[in-house]
């Protein structure tokens, strides 16, 4: 029975590897991860992340071939395959600090895999790494006092958030790249057990690690610039949706990341982009870091515009003012909020003494304002007394929208949850301060209805 183990049991080790599971019956698939509370948290009935239909895969495979343990050396020494999928977050300190991606987990794990391997080993990249890290990684492996011997493939991860089953059970491809054919050959079969072989592509170490900076910094582009088209619209009353339809219709184009929003978060964008420029200055291509840094540039006027044009809506005025904050992760159907643009436009409304009721179906009062701290604090990690006042004080996270949006001057839209659209928004109307405004920064609801409704309404590329 071949054996696989995962280390890192997040957003993209867990579900994939319960994937693998679900899928592959002969296979034996061990999640380990340094994090007890997380592990802990895998083996109830509590996942520690939100994903549609991963509950259900977890429980059909979990106590058969699905474990999830801190045993890290043990689950490293039993496996014939080892999947690295700890975090790589955009390095904070020294060179690089704000720009280059952190690898001292890769490091430690390829470290821990060399000290408690022997024999054979796969070892799969699925962390997304900067183009040549299977190098250092390789480098570490082959320092094995153990007489260990390894392979090294880059096997990235484009599975999306809140679609993550989805997304792994048809994905559009699957990507290995490898040096060795056999152990190539080892994973593609993996693979084969549910994923069409014409639809697993195989290419050199290098192309697969790029492959994945290139796939999100040309997604994010999409964003970035039907954004930028979103200001221009506001500017000459044309319809950013009626123009991203439009452009969309060409086969060329595409119908799909046309979607104008308040901007792009999640785990992955920003921390690529900024990855892929760091290794552009790197090689001493700084037009081209230029050129791909503009997308991060535009995301954070997206931000900015979005809170600067609610202040100037409500009479340059929102000290004081009672606002609803509708949704807190970065997309729907995940409590993931990790560069979640809410974070950022409710910082900048605490600063101009704004009080929030914030309401967000999957994330907790905590890890909100975790994040909000985290956002208002200095480079050295310290927060000032008045934004500790301001989080402590100012923001109410409550447990449903109407809650949030009573006796509120404003309902701003963040999150794109289906229960928005589904709003009693009458009652809801009743409820508030008057004149009630609602700022949708992800233009999903009926503007045409609610302006009939008595609601200012304010959304991103149009004029209501
Ligand atoms: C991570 C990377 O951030 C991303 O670049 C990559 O594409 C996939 O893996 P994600 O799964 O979302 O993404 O990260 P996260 O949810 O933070 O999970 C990483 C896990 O690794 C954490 O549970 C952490 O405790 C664990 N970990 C980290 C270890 O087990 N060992 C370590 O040394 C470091
Ligand atoms: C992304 C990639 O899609 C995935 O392939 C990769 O493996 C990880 O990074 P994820 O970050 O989970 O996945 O979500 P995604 O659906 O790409 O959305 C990213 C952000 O862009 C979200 O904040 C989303 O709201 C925003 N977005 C997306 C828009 O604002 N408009 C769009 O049209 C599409």
């Amino acid at each position: 029975m071949t054996k696989i183990c995962c280390i890192g049991a997040g957003y993209v080790g867990g579900p994939t590897m319960a994937m693998i599971a679900h899928k592959c019956p002969n296979i034996d698939v061990h999640v380990v991860d340094i994090n007890q509370s997380r592990i802990d948290a895998w083996n109830s009935d509590v996942l520690p992340i939100y994903e549609p239909g991963l509950q259900e895969i977890v429980n059909a495979a979990r106590g058969h071939n699905l474990r999830f343990s801190t045993q890290v050396d043990q689950g490293i020494h039993d496996a014939d395959i080892i999947f690295i999928s700890v975090n790589t977050p955009t390095k904070t300190f020294g060179v690089g600090a704000g720009r280059a991606a952190n690898l001292e987990f890769i490091e430690k794990c390829a470290r821990r895999i060399a000290e408690s391997s022997k024999g054979h080993k796969i070892v799969v990249e699925k962390s997304t790494l900067p183009v040549r890290t299977a190098e250092a990684v390789k480098r570490i492996l082959a320092e094995s006092t153990n007489g260990a011997t390894f392979d090294v493939l880059s096997n990235p991860e484009f599975l999306a958030e809140g679609t993550a089953i989805e997304d792994l059970l048809e994905p559009d491809r699957v990507l290995i790249g490898g040096e060795s054919p056999a152990a190539i050959q080892t994973l593609v079969d993996v693979y084969a057990n549910w994923v069409d072989r014409k639809r697993i592509l195989t290419t050199n170490l290098w192309s697969s690690e790029l492959s994945k900076l290139t796939a999100n910094a040309f997604l994010a582009q999409r964003v970035s610039s039907i954004n930028a088209i979103s200001a221009l619209c506001e500017a000459t009353e044309a319809n950013v949706d009626e123009v991203a339809a439009a452009i969309g219709t060409d086969s060329r184009i595409g119908p799909k990341f046309l979607k104008a929003s308040v901007g792009f978060g999640g785990s992955c964008f920003q921390k690529d982009i900024l990855n892929l420029v760091y290794l552009c200055e790197h090689f001493g291509l700084q037009e081209i870091a230029d050129y791909w840094e503009q997308v991060i540039k535009m995301n954070d006027h997206q931000k900015a515009r979005f809170t600067r044009n609610m202040v100037k809506t409500m009479f340059n005025t929102v000290s004081s003012k009672r606002l609803a904050i509708w949704g807190f992760a970065f997309k729907k159907d995940t409590n993931d909020t990790r560069e979640s643009a809410a974070i950022y436009v409710c910082r900048d409304l605490l600063r101009e003494n704004a009080v929030l009721n914030i309401y967000d179906p999957k994330v907790s009062d905590e890890q909100i304002r975790h994040d909000l701290r985290e956002a208002m604090s200095n480079d050295s990690g310290e927060l000032n007394s008045v934004d500790r006042r301001l989080i402590e004080e100012n923001v109410h996270v409550v447990s449903s929208k109407q809650a949030a949006a009573s006796g509120a001057h404003a309902i701003a839209v963040l999150t794109e949850w289906d229960e928005f659209r589904e709003s009693d928004f009458a009652t809801i109307y009743k409820s508030m301060q008057k004149p009630a405004f609602l700022f949708d920064g992800r233009n999903v609801l009926d503007h045409q209805a609610l302006k009939a409704m008595g609601f200012e309404v304010h959304a991103i590329g149009k004029k209501i």
